[in-house]
Order: structure tokens, then sequence, then C-alpha cells
């Protein structure tokens, strides 16, 4: 089937529902930090008008950049805060915005572990599950922001602290209960703290959090069970690596174990992505969709719809994920930056090349000032019709 002889997406904009989340079609928007917040994490203007660009184009969910659930815990400038009720008139602001459209949004919480940034520590320190080799050359090291010269201010945490850290989580998704939200993300993924844990190269503990996969999943359980406590009725969503990709690091078999543990502890969705999220060069089908195999695999271990995110640039490839049964709901995050009304080309069947390259330069923009598409500012020849 080529894009031209009358293929329609009409699949994507089927309504889906879980629980009391009743979305409007399959397309979301994957969690990206927008750094749009104000220096202490609060919601501004700026914040408002990005996510009110992406609505009434028919996406189903609107996920938001992450947001972090204690001040220490934040790995970026101009990311969102979801640590103390303060944040909540904001947070409300953003999501009365987006409801204003007719659109759903959830709240990404997270906290970022050994790859927070110390300068927003009140001890300057930053926390992880142990502490870890650091020699400058390992894959983690050239991935993340943890470095060598930050072995000396890193700290293993204690029980206690663990413990505080899922209250974090439970009041971060209480807040986002409370400003109206229609669902909670759970940043699993991508070596933040709960992917951390999950990943044998960072978490050498000995207690009931370190040892085999089922052991290491005992911290991310432990924050599901606690919000579902908290929030009986709200839709939770857990973002995960399927695979690390790293020597060392997490393979799909202990994924598997992680889903279904998740879907036990109360889990409604699982976003599937892995390490390193970004790929680039996506110029061929093929390279589209880049954990499709993997999400289908989760689905089944877990019992529960997935989100595959990662790489998915044409309407095709939406169709095939919707259609073949590799994924209930599927995740756009880069070409939406360039196009936040991609989804409304779509579903009007104008199927026109996509424009987003997977460059990345979103990433250095959103370092600079707030994430945007630096080649929109100098389309190439033959681009940007
Ligand atoms: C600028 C930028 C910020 C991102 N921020 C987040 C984030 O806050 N939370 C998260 O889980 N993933 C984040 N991601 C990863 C995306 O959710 C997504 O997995 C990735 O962009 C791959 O999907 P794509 O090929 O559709 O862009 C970010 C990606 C980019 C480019």
């Amino acid at each position: 089937m080529t894009e031209t002889d009358g293929f329609q997406l009409e699949s994507a904009f089927e309504p889906f529902e879980s629980g009391r989340l009743s979305l409007q079609g399959r397309l979301v928007r994957a969690p990206v930090w927008s750094a749009t917040a104000d220096e202490d994490g609060f919601v501004t203007d700026r914040t408002v008008s990005f996510y009110e660009k992406l609505t009434g184009h028919g996406l189903g969910l609107i996920v938001t950049g992450f947001a972090f659930v204690s001040s220490g815990s934040r790995a970026v400038p101009r990311m969102l805060g979801a640590s103390s009720d303060d944040f909540i008139p904001g947070l409300r602001r953003l999501a009365d915005a987006v409801h204003a459209k007719g659109d759903k949004i959830s709240l990404q919480i997270a906290h970022c572990g050994l790859n927070s940034d110390p300068a927003y520590d009140p001890d300057g320190l930053i926390y992880g599950p142990s502490l870890i080799a650091l020699t400058g050359q390992t894959q983690i090291e050239k991935a993340g922001k943890l470095r060598k010269e930050n072995a000396h201010i890193m700290r293993s945490l204690t029980r206690g602290q663990i413990a505080q850290i899922i209250d974090d989580f439970t009041d971060a998704a209480l807040r986002a209960e409370e400003a109206g939200f229609d669902a909670v993300e759970i940043h699993g993924a991508h070596h933040y703290l709960i992917s951390q844990f999950l990943c044998p190269v960072f978490n050498k503990r000995t207690d009931i959090y370190g040892g085999g996969s089922r052991q290491r999943a005992n911290f991310a359980v432990e924050v599901v069970k606690m919000i579902r406590r908290a929030l009986p009725e709200m839709t939770l969503v857990f973002r995960m690596n399927c695979e690390d990709f790293t020597p060392g690091g997490i393979e799909l078999a202990d994924s598997r174990v992680t889903a279904s543990l998740l879907a036990e502890a109360g889990c409604d969705i699982i976003s599937v992505s892995g390490n390193n999220p970004l790929r680039t060069r996506i110029v061929k089908p093929e390279k589209e969709a880049y954990f499709r195999e993997q999400a289908r695999v989760l689905h089944e271990a877990s019992g529960l719809p997935v989100i595959v995110t990662g790489g998915v640039r044409s309407p095709r490839a939406v169709y095939e994920l919707l259609h073949n049964g590799y994924a209930e709901l599927v995740g756009i995050g880069r070409p939406l930056i360039r196009n936040p009304d991609l989804p409304e080309r779509w579903r009007q069947g104008n199927f026109k090349p996509y424009e987003c390259i997977s460059c990345n330069s979103c990433m250095g923009a959103a370092m600079e000032y707030s994430v945007r598409c630096l080649r929109m500012d100098q389309p190439e020849e033959g681009e940007g019709q």
C-alpha cells in the first residue's frame, strides 16, 4: 500500500478507553520537556501557549514533559515542578487550557536520580540506587549527565530516603489530580531514578531493591502501588525502557518481568521507550517505530495497552502499528515540535512527506531557551512545503 492509493488513517482517530480516561484518538503527544517553565518550575504564559498549539488537532492525549517530584531531583533548566502544592494553580491553568479545546492531558512525574543536576539539590549532592564507578568512558556516562567529576558528590539512597521519594511521587500524583489532569505518567525510563533501580549497571543494592529483575522492580512497583492506593480512579501510565541497549543494562527478558509486575501493582497503560530514545537517521520505513517489536512483547507480558513511541514519522507507520497489533496508542515527539498540527493533516488525508529529520536540534534549543525546531528557522531547499 502506498500513501497515494486511497489509504485513510481513520483508526488513529478511533476512541480509546481506559478506566475513566476516554480519548478521542490513538495519537499521543509523547512527553517532551518544553523548557518553558520558569527557573523554579512554575507554569508560565509560554508554557500555556506552547501546549495550546498542540490542542485542537486530533491528538488523543497530550503528555507533559517531565515534572520533578522533589526540588533536588531535576535534570535540566525550566523543567516543570510538581514538588509542592504551590505548583497546583499553574498546573491547573495548563490543564484548563488544554481542556478548553476538548483535549486530554497527562502529567509526567519524575525523579532524575544520578542524572539530576546537583545545582538544584540543597546540599549539592546527587542520589541513586548505588555508588557506581565513573571512568568517563562508559556508555552510561557518555549518554547522560553523570560525570566523572561528580563522583565525590554521588550518594546511595538510604531506605528512609527511598520511602520519602515514594511519598514524593504519590504527592505529585495527588497534585496532578487536584489540578485536573486526566492521567499521570510515571517516568520509569531513560536512566532517571526509577530506570536506574531497574538497571543492573546502576543498581548494585543487596537489600529488597536490588538483585534479580523482580527485586530491581520493587521500587517501581512500590511507587505504582502507593499512587494507586491514593488515587484509585486515576489512569496510571508507566513509561519504561524495553531495553537499555547498554552493556550490562536491561534486556527484554527483564522488562517483561517488570511489565507484568506493574500490571499486578495497578498500572493501566505501559508506555514503551528505550535508551537512547532519540535515534537519528530515520531515513527509511524500516527505521521508523524502532521499539515496535518490543512493544508487542510488553503488551503480551503485561496484558495492558501500550503506547509505542520513537521514530514514528509517517501515517503509514501509524497505520501498521495500529492494524498489526503492535500497540493501542502511538506516541509522537519530535515531529510535533516542528508541526503541531500533524494529526489534523493526517486526519484530512494530507500525507505529504514528514518534515522532522530527527536531527535533535530541538534538544539543543531547549537547553538554550525553549524547545523548537531549529531547522524551521532555516528551511533547506525543497523542504518545508
Ligand atoms: C527535546 C526533547 C525533550 C524530551 N523530554 C522528555 C521528557 O520530558 N520525558 C520523556 O519521557 N521523554 C522525553 N523525550 C523523549 C520523547 O518522549 C520521545 O521518546 C523521543 O523524542 C522519541 O520519539 P520521536 O522519534 O517521536 O521524537 C524528549 C525528547 C526531546 C526531543
